[in-house]
Order: C-alpha cells, then sequence, then structure tokens
C-alpha cells in the first residue's frame, strides 16, 4: 500500500508502532522510527540503516518533534507520512487520579500528538507535500473509562477524545495543502500496553467483539498504512475503528 514514501513512525519500540514500523521498512519505505529510548528502537527494529533512522525522545516536547522531522529531512529529503502511536496509558480512576497524572498524560497523548502533526506538517507545507498522518485514538473513548480490570481511566479515555477532535480540526487547517489527517481507533490488542490488564478484561473484550477475539498489533498497523496510503485518498478527518465488532471497543 505504502511504497518508497519517508515515514516518521512513533511509539516504534513496542506494539502497533514497532508492528507499522517493520512492515514498512519490509515494503521499500524509508522510516524514521520514534521512541523514549534508543537502545530499545536498536534492539526491537535493528540498527540504522539506509532506510531506518532512529531517533529517541518525549513526543510532548517540540525539540523531539522536531528532531525527527529534521532527521528525515537531512537523511530522506522530507516527510510523506507520519504514524503516530506514542502513548501513555492510566489505569487510575478520579479518586486516584491528581493533577500531575492528569497532566502527564494529556500531555503525551493530546500535546504530543499536536507538537508531531505540528511539525510533520510544516515539513510538508514547506515542500509542497500533499502528506498523510495517523493520530492514535481508541475504541470505546466516548463510552468512558474508570479503569477497571487494569482498562483506561479519566486521564487515558479524555486524551484519546481529545485525539479525535485534533484529528477532525487539524484536518481542516491542512485539507487546502492536500495533507490528510485520520485517527485510528484500536479495539483491545495484546500489547506491553494491554499487559496491564486483567484476564478478565482481556477475555471480556474478545467476548464483546462480533469475531470473538482481541486483535494483533500487525492488524493496526496494516489498517493505518491503508489510512496513510493513496487508497484512502479522498478520508479525512475522520475516524476508523479497528476492534473486531466490539460494541465498546
Ligand atoms: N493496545 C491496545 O489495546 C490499544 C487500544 C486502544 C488504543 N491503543 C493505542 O495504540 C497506540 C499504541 O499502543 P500499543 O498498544 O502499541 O502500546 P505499547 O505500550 O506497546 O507501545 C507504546 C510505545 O509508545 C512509547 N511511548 C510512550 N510514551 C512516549 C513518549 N512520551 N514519547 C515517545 N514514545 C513514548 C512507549 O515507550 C512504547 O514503546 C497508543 O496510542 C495506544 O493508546 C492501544
Amino acid at each position: 500500500m505504502l511504497n518508497d514514501k519517508t515515514i516518521i513512525v512513533t511509539g516504534a519500540a513496542s506494539g502497533i508502532g514497532r508492528a507499522c514500523a517493520r512492515r514498512l521498512i519490509s515494503e521499500n519505505n524509508r522510516v524514521v522510527a520514534l521512541d523514549l529510548d534508543r537502545d530499545r528502537l536498536e534492539a526491537e527494529l535493528g540498527p540504522e540503516t539506509g532506510k531506518l533512522k532512529l531517533v529517541a525522545g518525549d513526543v510532548a516536547r517540540t525539540e523531539t518533534a522536531q528532531a525527527a522531522t529534521g532527521r528525515a529531512v537531512e537523511a530522506f529529503g522530507g516527510v510523506d507520512c507520519l504514524a503516530h502511536f506514542a502513548a501513555a496509558h492510566s489505569k487510575l480512576n478520579w479518586e486516584g487520579a491528581d493533577e500531575d497524572e492528569f497532566n502527564r498524560i494529556l500531555s503525551t497523548n493530546v500535546t504530543g500528538s499536536f507538537l508531531m502533526a505540528k511539525e510533520a506538517a510544516k515539513v510538508m507545507i514547506d515542500q509542497g507535500v500533499k502528506g498523510s498522518m495517523v493520530l492514535t485514538a481508541s475504541g470505546g473513548v466516548l463510552m468512558g473509562g474508570t479503569g477497571e480490570n487494569g482498562r483506561g481511566g479519566p486521564a487515558y479515555t479524555t486524551s484519546k477524545g481529545g485525539v479525535l477532535v485534533l484529528v477532525r480540526t487539524l484536518a481542516k487547517s491542512w485539507g487546502k495543502y492536500g495533507i490528510r489527517v485520520n485517527a485510528l481507533s484500536p479495539g483491545v490488542v495484546e500489547t506491553a500496553m494491554t499487559s496491564e490488564y486483567s484476564e478478565e478484561a482481556m477475555s471480556g473484550a474478545a467476548s464483546r467483539a462480533a469475531l470473538g477475539r482481541v486483535s494483533q498489533p500487525e492488524e493496526q498497523a496494516a489498517t493505518a498504512i491503508w489510512l496513510l496510503s493513496k487508497e484512502a485518498g479522498f478520508i479525512t478527518g475522520e475516524n476508523t475503528n479497528v476492534n473486531g465488532g466490539a460494541a465498546f471497543g
């Protein structure tokens, strides 16, 4: 679906981001892989090559977003796509979630999404590239979350609701440049993030899905890559649920 493109992939050391980065590399794209820790990136994706560059940093910092776009421009000449998966999880319900916890999650998940998208768009607009982006929300986010069984609590679900509004807003701003922005809303996926879920939460999620199971990260990555590709060329500002037919993610 994507071939010979330059893509910044965040959260690339684990889960959906790792699956996405691996597939993009195997399909002849150029990838700037970003995560908090360079050693983890290298352990999961291998050392830098002519098609893979590694950037370590916190997505909630402008300097990290600029480091990723700077690396893409320096190594590959520009940015075609952003696949933004990096996020922090919080299972604390309202009693336990204090100011610091709420701000930490909103900063990583909402501010981080904004800064990554903004810096990528600046390069695309400068270069006249009709690029595309996927930001990651979450299935069932609009239903709310109380953190039961290790699932997302109010800081997490609120942050993911923010991503949906951000996607719609940025799509409006950048449509005139031909830049598309969409949200991916995974149902429950087997990754490090859901290793905190109880058995009950995992089996409950599987039984709520029409397909009777939870998802694998490769299935999420495939949809993100499709949304980034020309195949989805008239879709922008939308949310795509990838949840196996689950009523509540
Ligand atoms: N796993 C699920 O069931 C599920 C469900 C709905 C939505 N999601 C969303 O999908 C995306 C990917 O989740 P995953 O399950 O692959 O998680 P994961 O925990 O396996 O991977 C997330 C990666 O993001 C990185 N990261 C966290 N904070 C960061 C920061 N501040 N700066 C840079 N990198 C940071 C982590 O180091 C990690 O490698 C996330 O946005 C998550 O909220 C996941």
